[in-house]
């Protein structure tokens, strides 16, 4: 088309300065050129053409490659799942028990930190397990060990939601145990230490089990008295940013006492003190994550508050002890279970220092968290008593355990990771 126009203009401008009789001589000439010159034209334009085919033949072509590549690693895929099914898998070994001394216990929260070394323990005695998780801070890993044993079942479910199932006991753990885990939705935390409770308590009192319920230190708040027995009522604020936990954990004490008195089910109440171990969280936002990651990683420690307040710290395969003990014994009253040697934080920041070895972590202090307890240390004359049950391992094992758990995980994980941070005194960003 622009040819065509470029002779028609000439053909004008021609007109207008020469003789009319070289118009006609001047048209001629333009149309023969214009006819000369469209061979050229056509050729331009078809071999746009094949180039564009040719473009769409090879964009058809890797489309197909691509397409029959997928199609492969589903095959492969599909073989490869059939090839693992067939692989027996293996099992730690478990002790064999008959039918009479076997029992069926559930573990709610059975894919948490606690529970899933809970579970470990109660496989490896020869009890079937079903454990029953809403995955919200429980992972299938801490438990995949176990999946496809003919002993274990993992059942996805929330315990806010009524469950039927028959089972000769009860170890009710599933609850949000880390501050900036149950602080992320408080009105679910109540409902799940209320409302779950009575559903595990209803469950009990229906199939006739024994039910122990995970209850905490927290229940004595900031306390007055030190250390902690169990008979005292504790010094809780029922409106601060922990209560959410606190006063959930006791409605579900007193939700237990009152389900024991009026339909007679065999409650046990462990009140367990901060426990730490292998396959604990992360970023569970406590000291022992906090400073164990912070150290590993090489960066500063840091201490909210003046360092001046305890803690005491137990190991997870001596609080699963305790748990079991509590459960086959006779005594139904609260129990402390914890580790009564304490440490101030300033302490235990050294001592984690130390373990990590060649760390340059400078320590850090920053505000006081709200509602944070100053002392905290048990009284474990009643497990002591009554279930002949005392903490064996120290924090220098445990605490090794621990560490190699964690620059473990940071190796697996491709970017650092950062300490979780607390609820400081003033912050509203949860409320
Ligand atoms: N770890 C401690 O230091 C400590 C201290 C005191 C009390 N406790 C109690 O021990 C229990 C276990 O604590 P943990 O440290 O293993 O915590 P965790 O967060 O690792 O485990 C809790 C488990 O409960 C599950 N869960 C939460 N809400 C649930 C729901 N509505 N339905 C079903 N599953 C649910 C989670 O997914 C998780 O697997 C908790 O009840 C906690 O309050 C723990």
């Amino acid at each position: 088309m622009g040819i065509e126009c470029f002779f028609i203009i000439f053909t004008i401008w021609s007109s207008r300065h020469q003789l009319l009789s070289g118009i006609f001589l001047n048209f001629a000439f333009c149309l023969a050129g214009y006819h000369l010159l469209q061979p050229l034209l056509n050729y331009e334009l078809i071999s746009k053409t094949k180039n564009e085919e040719k473009l769409l033949k090879n964009q058809r072509e890797v489309l197909n490659e691509i397409n029959s590549l997928k199609n492969k690693i589903n095959e492969l895929e599909i073989s490869l799942e059939q090839a693992e099914f067939r692989v027996p898998k293996t099992f730690p070994n478990i002790k064999f028990l008959n039918y009479k001394d076997r029992k069926r216990i559930l573990v709610t929260g059975g894919a948490g930190f606690v529970g899933s070394h809970l579970v470990d323990y109660l496989m490896k005695e020869g009890h079937e397990v079903i454990v029953v998780d809403n995955f919200f801070t429980g992972r299938k890993r801490n438990v995949e060990h176990w999946i496809g044993h003919g002993n274990f079942e993992l059942i996805h479910h929330d315990i806010v939601n009524p469950l039927t199932i028959e089972v000769d006991e009860i170890y009710h753990l599933a609850s949000p145990a880390s501050p900036p885990h149950y602080m992320l939705n408080p009105v679910k935390t109540i409902k799940t230490n209320t409302v779950g409770t009575i559903n595990m308590l209803g469950l009990a009192r229906r199939v006739n089990a024994k039910i122990l319920i995970a209850s905490t230190s927290e229940v004595y708040g900031d306390p007055e008295i030190h250390p902690q027995s169990e008979t005292y009522w504790g010094h809780v604020n029922p409106i601060g940013p922990r209560a959410c936990y606190d006063e959930g954990k006791r409605v579900a004490e007193t939700l237990s006492y009152a389900y024991a008195k009026q339909e007679k089910v065999q409650v046990r109440v462990a009140r367990i003190f901060n426990t730490y171990g292998p396959r604990m969280h992360m970023n569970d936002g406590r000291v022992v994550s906090n400073f164990i990651l912070q150290a590993l990683q090489n960066e500063s420690i840091t201490i909210y508050g003046h360092g001046k307040q305890t803690r005491s710290f137990q190991y997870v395969s001596d609080l699963v002890d305790g748990l079991v003990a509590l459960m086959n014994s006779s005594y139904s009253q609260p129990v402390n279970l914890g580790n009564p040697i304490e440490h101030n934080i300033d302490e235990f920041a050294q001592i984690i220092k130390s373990i990590v070895n060649g760390v340059d972590s400078s320590i850090k202090y920053l505000p006081a968290v709200e509602d944070d307890p100053q002392r905290r240390r048990p009284d474990i004359s009643r497990a002591k008593k009554y279930l002949n049950w005392e903490p064996k391992v120290s924090l220098d094992t445990g605490l090794r355990k621990a560490v190699e758990y964690f620059r473990r995980e940071i190796l697996r994980s491709s970017m650092p990771i950062i300490p979780q941070k607390l609820l400081k005194r003033g912050d509203k960003d949860l409320w």
